[in-house]
């Protein structure tokens, strides 16, 4: 079976952002490929984090991933912190890439505009650290949301040239990105990303948001003053419901202007809403089961985590041994 990689941060919530654009497709892929998952909480780090919070956050990841579909028992599923591979394989990484290559990052320029006071070194090489992840899985594919796309094009290039460089260490990743969903706007905005860390909470939906949070979100999204559910040029809001409806309903663009053919703008946005919340319902009542079950989350986390440094320490070795390094 080809190999799976990816992670999500445990950043207090997820968003039908997260949801359609990776999570979904991850529940979708697992019988398909040898699936490896990850809470990606070192990542998290390169933004100030409150310990209690971060510590919550990241098991609530986790038993979100499970809430979603993520099977621990057909796929790999752990926290990032606690396989010291991931550093480790990092720092070689970091000696083979570029200064300007990471400055070229256009997640790192956002973040350092974003968050001027704490331009750190960990947010510089956030994506060696990502790299690692995906390399030492030998990933063939890494199913993401557009915005990491140019991080696993930077994974490739650094995997080619260390491959050059020291002999064919690395499988070369390529992304994965779901039919529908692979950039999800935000609701008051729609030449925005739908983000978890924008202040205005009714620019995303949560999955845990109960359904009246989500309908009325849904209704006061921004849309044009038309009408019409098609997509067309100055209807981008009509048009970033219509993905999320479809991602949710496996509905084409046509079947959806059939559908609301000679409805308003309200008669869409409260479908798209109870649709939304009609499916992520059982997600939630699966998350709160979950949360009860600690001990059950634990030996997941623990099962995971070793399945995870079987496979990364042959990677790990290999490449320290290339290098020269001491095993
Ligand atoms: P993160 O935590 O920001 O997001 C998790 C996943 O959600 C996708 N996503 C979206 N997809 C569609 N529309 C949106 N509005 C939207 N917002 C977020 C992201 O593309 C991502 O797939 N660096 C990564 C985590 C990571 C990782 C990795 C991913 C760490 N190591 C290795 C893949 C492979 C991140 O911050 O994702």
């Amino acid at each position: 079976k080809k190999v799976v990689l990816s992670g999500i941060q445990p950043s207090g919530l997820i968003t039908i952002g997260n949801y359609l654009g990776a999570v979904k497709n991850w529940a979708e892929i697992q019988e398909q490929y040898r699936c490896v998952f990850m809470i990606a909480n070192l990542h998290a780090t390169t933004v100030r984090q409150e310990p209690a919070a971060l510590r919550k956050n990241t098991l609530e990841a986790y038993a979100m991933l499970l809430a979603c579909g993520v099977d621990p028992k057909r796929s790999i599923v752990f926290v990032q912190s606690q396989n010291p591979h991931h550093t480790e394989l990092m720092w070689a990484l970091n000696c083979y890439t570029q200064f300007g290559e990471l400055s070229r990052m256009t997640q790192f320029k956002d973040k350092s505009a974003r968050y001027a006071d704490n331009v750190n070194a960990g947010l510089f090489t956030y994506p060696t650290l990502m790299a690692a992840d995906i390399l030492l899985y030998q990933a063939d594919y890494v199913p993401v949301g557009i915005d990491q796309k140019q991080h696993v094009e930077l994974t490739r290039d650094i995997a080619q040239r260390m491959n050059g460089v020291l002999g064919n260490l690395f499988t070369m990743p390529e992304c994965l990105f779901p039919k529908a969903g692979a950039k999800i706007m935000a609701l008051t905005d729609p030449t925005k990303k739908m983000s978890k860390s924008d202040p205005n909470p009714k620019s995303y939906v949560a999955v845990l948001d109960p359904k009246d949070t989500v309908i009325k979100k849904f209704k006061s999204a921004v849309t044009d003053s038309g009408s019409g559910i098609c997509r067309a040029e100055g209807k981008e809001g009509i048009g970033n419901l219509m993905t999320i409806y479809s991602a949710f309903t496996g509905k084409s663009d046509e079947e959806i202007t059939a559908e609301f053919e000679g409805r308003g703008y309200g008669d869409f946005k409260l479908a798209v809403g109870e649709t939304v919340a009609d499916v992520l319902a059982p997600v939630r009542e699966r998350f709160a089961a979950l949360m009860r079950d600690r001990a059950y989350l634990d030996a997941c986390c623990a099962e995971g985590l070793e399945q995870a440094m079987r496979i990364s320490q042959r990677t790990r070795d290999k490449v320290y041994k290339k290098i020269g390094f001491f095993l």
